[in-house]
């Protein structure tokens, strides 16, 4: 595995998880458990009462982190072609308008219409590292396809 895989797949991995937790705050009404932002009421200290708000924001740190992360390895990259760089800026755009978007749920309590644009905007999200993601790969066998054919046109000693 290259390390353009590692990353854009790991990333994709968690914010899968990440997304599932969200549904998970959603659908069973813990949301508001840490009514403050960023911290929740014990700061840096989980607490059982708010554990699973508290799980999503920090994996929702980590996903930030990885999607940045990314970005900048697949802008540094010769063999990342435009497309990967495209969607990858786009994710990155996307992860920082969540976590901000996130905020905002929590300043104006659930309200239904920007509950609604987090789903959306998390679709968005990872529509885009799943492109990337893809396309990491795809790289990889061009590469091999390209290594086999300077290998077949080799003169035969
Ligand atoms: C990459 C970052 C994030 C992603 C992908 C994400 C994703 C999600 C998803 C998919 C849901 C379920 C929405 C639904 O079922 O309608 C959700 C719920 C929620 N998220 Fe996030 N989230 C992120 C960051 C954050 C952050 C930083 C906060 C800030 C505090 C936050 C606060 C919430 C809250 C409060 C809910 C529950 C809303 C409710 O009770 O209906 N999210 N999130």
């Amino acid at each position: 595995m290259t390390l353009l895989q590692k990353l854009s797949f790991g990333t994709l991995a968690v914010l899968f998880s990440l997304i599932f937790i969200g549904g998970y705050v959603s659908s069973s009404g813990v949301g508001l458990t840490c009514p403050d932002w960023p911290l929740c009421p014990h700061g840096f200290v989980p607490a059982y009462d708010f554990i699973i708000e508290y799980i999503h924001r920090t994996v929702a740190a980590s996903t930030g982190a990885l999607v940045v992360i990314t970005m900048a390895f697949t802008l540094k990259s010769k063999q990342a072609p435009r497309g990967m760089k495209i969607a990858s800026i786009i994710a990155a755009g996307a992860v920082i308008g969540q976590i901000t978007l996130g905020a905002i749920v929590i300043v104006e309590r659930l309200h239904s219409i920007l509950v609604t644009g987090h789903l959306a905007l998390g679709l968005v999200l990872f529509s885009m590292v799943l492109m990337t993601t893809v396309y990491a790969w795809k790289i990889k066998a061009q590469n091999k396809a390209a290594v086999e054919a300077s290998g077949r046109q080799q003169p035969a000693a």
